[in-house]
């Protein structure tokens, strides 16, 4: 079975908790895609549901499935939110980001009741670090954030080099609020909690990728079926 087929797998999964009448968060990503596509299919179907998209390539995504979309200035708390991650460990902290959407990705989840991570199995790690950590930055006094960064690394004992994300065509990647991507190449970060307040503290980051405390549950789809993960 190919990642793609994995993906769908993962998303179809988190589809079941889907109830009628939920106000859901629509996540960013490949794999957050088979969600909205699958959902769409419920909802062409019949079901009542109300989605807050994590980013404009999901908006559009949930509106050709015909999903009817909120503002998180219009309801108060969503029930669940179903997104992918980059790396998923086993106390489901995550690293996001890797789409370029972890801002809108975290305040959705933090305003849902539960959050489901839908992944293939190869994002399950040990020990966060191995995938760049995306950090969103303000472009103003870039420099100076990016100092501030390195010395919260070092507090955290981790290090390794930054580079602002770029697009294909050689120009800056830019996120649906106007601000750049720092990537760091880390390798492994040990104190992933420790280093997230640090990181929220600097005044030129906007928001990180560290998703700590936020996911209930993982659905890991594998060679071997689907593994469900519940925080512990
Ligand atoms: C988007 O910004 C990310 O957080 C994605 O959720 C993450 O990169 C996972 O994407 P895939 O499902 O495409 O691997």
């Amino acid at each position: 079975m190919n990642m793609d087929e994995l993906k769908r797998q993962a998303a179809a999964r988190a589809l079941e908790y889907v109830r009628d009448g939920m106000k859901l968060g629509l996540g960013t990503g490949s794999t957050a895609k088979h969600f909205v596509e699958l959902l769409g299919e419920q909802v062409s179907a019949g079901l009542k549901v109300i989605g807050v998209p994590t980013s404009e390539a999901t908006r559009a995504d949930a509106i050709r499935c015909g999903i009817a979309l909120t503002t998180l200035d219009e309801i108060d708390r969503l029930d669940l939110t179903v997104d992918g991650a980059d790396e998923i460990d086993p106390d489901l902290n995550l690293i996001k980001g890797g789409g370029g959407a972890l801002l809108r990705e975290k305040i959705v989840a933090a305003a849902s009741d539960r959050m489901i991570v839908i992944a293939d199995d190869s994002k399950w790690v040990e020990t966060l670090g191995r995938f760049p950590l995306p950090i969103e930055v303000i472009p103003f006094g870039l420099a100076a954030t990016q100092r501030a960064i390195g010395h919260a690394f070092a507090e955290c004992g981790v290090s390794g080099p930054m580079v602002v994300r770029k697009r294909q065509d050689g120009h800056v990647f830019v996120t649906d609020g106007g601000h750049w991507i720092v990537d760091a190449h880390l390798g492994r970060i040990s104190q992933a909690k420790h280093l997230a307040g640090l990181l929220t503290a600097i005044p030129g980051v906007v928001e990180h990728g560290l998703f700590i405390g936020l996911a209930s549950t993982a659905m890991l789809a594998g060679s071997q079926g689907i593994r469900v993960v519940e925080r512990r």
